[in-house]
Parts: C-alpha cells; structure tokens; sequence
C-alpha cells in the first residue's frame, strides 16, 4: 500500500515561549521543521508528506519547502486541537495513500533506521505506536495536589510518533471523534477509544518531543553528537 505522512506543525509552542512557532526555531542552523520533514523526503517507502501549518505559517512553510527542494510535500491549513490539524492532514492526502504515518513536527531527531525498523516491525498491524518505558515513578493526582494512585510503572509506555494506521480505519476514528466532541492527545487514542486495537513498538529515547527550552538544548547536543 502506498505510504503518506502527515506532520501536524500548527501548534502555537506556548510552553517554549519564544513568541512564535517552535517548529521553526533552528537546530544546527536549520529550522525544526526542515529537519523532520527531510528525513521522510530521503525515506523511498514515502510516497506523499502533508504538513499541517497554522494559517499564519503557511507562506514560511511554503517557502522552507521550496528553499529545500522537497518535492513530495503538500501544505494545509491546521485547526485548534492537534487532532484537528490532523484530521485536515489526512483528508489532504491523495486517494491513492492506503497507509498514513503521523509524525509530529516537533520530534525532527527521529532516524531513517529507526523509522524503517518501525515499518518493518508494523507492516502486520492495522494501527501502531512508538513508545519507549517510563524512566520515573508515574502518579496520578488529585487537583488539589492529593495523590490518588501509584501507577505499575512496567506496564507504562510514554507515547512518541510515529504512529501507524490503516488509512479507512484512521479517516474512521478521526471522523466519529469529532463527531462525538472526543478528543485525544495522540491518534491511536481515537482508535482506543472506539475500542479498536493499537499495538506497540519500541521508540528510541533519542526520538524527543522538543517542547520546552530544555529540549532545544538537548536536541542540539543530540545532533552534534551524531555529526561527530
Ligand atoms: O501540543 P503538542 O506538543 O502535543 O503538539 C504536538 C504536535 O502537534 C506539534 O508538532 C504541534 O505543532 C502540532 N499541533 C498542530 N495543531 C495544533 C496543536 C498542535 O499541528 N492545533
């Protein structure tokens, strides 16, 4: 089946604080995005990229698409919720896409091994996850500051991209989550919650979400690091 990627990058990155998109903050003297973007450029099993941009963005992303010469990508227009920048994504995409990887545009130090491992280890399921053991003890709490459980951390994963899907069965939970006003932090979520079944891979604790300043920091020494 033919592979699409869609990679929201519509979000405001408050919890950055630069003032501006975070996708489009440099690493290694290239923005974010040109970095996530490349590696599914160099992938041979992608046929397609959408990447999703808030409305004020789209002349910056046009323009880093052009400069860079990437010539599977097309741009649209983002929505509120990651999910519905998504959503948008998807509905982009050529009928001839089967197959639909999403993979968020603030996660550009996932590797070409890593993303073909996890094609190769998905090509059997209908929806799958990266996700990497938690390193910490993980509770849930009250408002208040209360604790209210202790969750087993063996039996917790912290959830990266990509993510995998059947694209009938991602246009489907897309389409009755919105219907319903359910909303998900990640994709699968969508999947789970229709009670559909969503399988699990092995991440990379290199695969970061860059989110706050720490993680610009972290990202750029991760980078140099492979340079070397
Ligand atoms: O907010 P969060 O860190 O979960 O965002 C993950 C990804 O989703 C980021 O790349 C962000 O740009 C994108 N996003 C989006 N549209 C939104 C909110 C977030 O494309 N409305």
């Amino acid at each position: 089946a033919k592979l699409g990627i869609v990679i929201p990058a519509a979000g405001q990155g408050k919890r950055m604080g630069a003032g501006y998109n975070k996708q489009f903050l440099t690493l290694m003297g290239e923005p974010m995005l040109a970095h996530t973007v490349r590696l599914f450029e160099q992938s041979s099993y992608v046929s397609e990229i959408v990447v999703v941009g808030a409305e004020a963005d789209v002349p910056i992303i046009v323009e880093l698409v052009h400069h860079h010469k990437f010539d599977k990508v097309k741009i649209c227009k983002g929505g509120v919720q990651r999910q519905d920048s998504v959503r948008a994504g998807v509905q982009a995409l050529s009928s001839a896409i089967q197959r639909i990887v999403v993979h968020d545009g603030a996660r550009p130090l996932l590797t070409l091994e890593d993303f073909h491992r996890f094609l190769d280890e998905t090509e059997k399921f209908k929806a799958a996850i990266m996700a990497i053991p938690v390193k910490d003890t993980i509770k849930q709490v009250h408002e208040t500051g209360k604790v209210i459980a202790t969750l087993t951390r063996e039996r917790l994963r912290a959830v990266q991209t990509p993510q995998i899907f059947d694209r009938a069965i991602l246009a489907e939970a897309h389409y009755q989550a919105v219907s319903a006003g359910y909303y998900g932090t990640d994709d699968a979520s969508l999947l789970e919650w229709m009670g559909y079944p969503v399988q699990v891979i092995e991440g990379s604790q290199e695969n970061i979400k860059v989110t706050t300043p720490e993680d610009l920091w972290l990202a750029e020494r991760i980078l140099a690091m492979r340079e070397a």
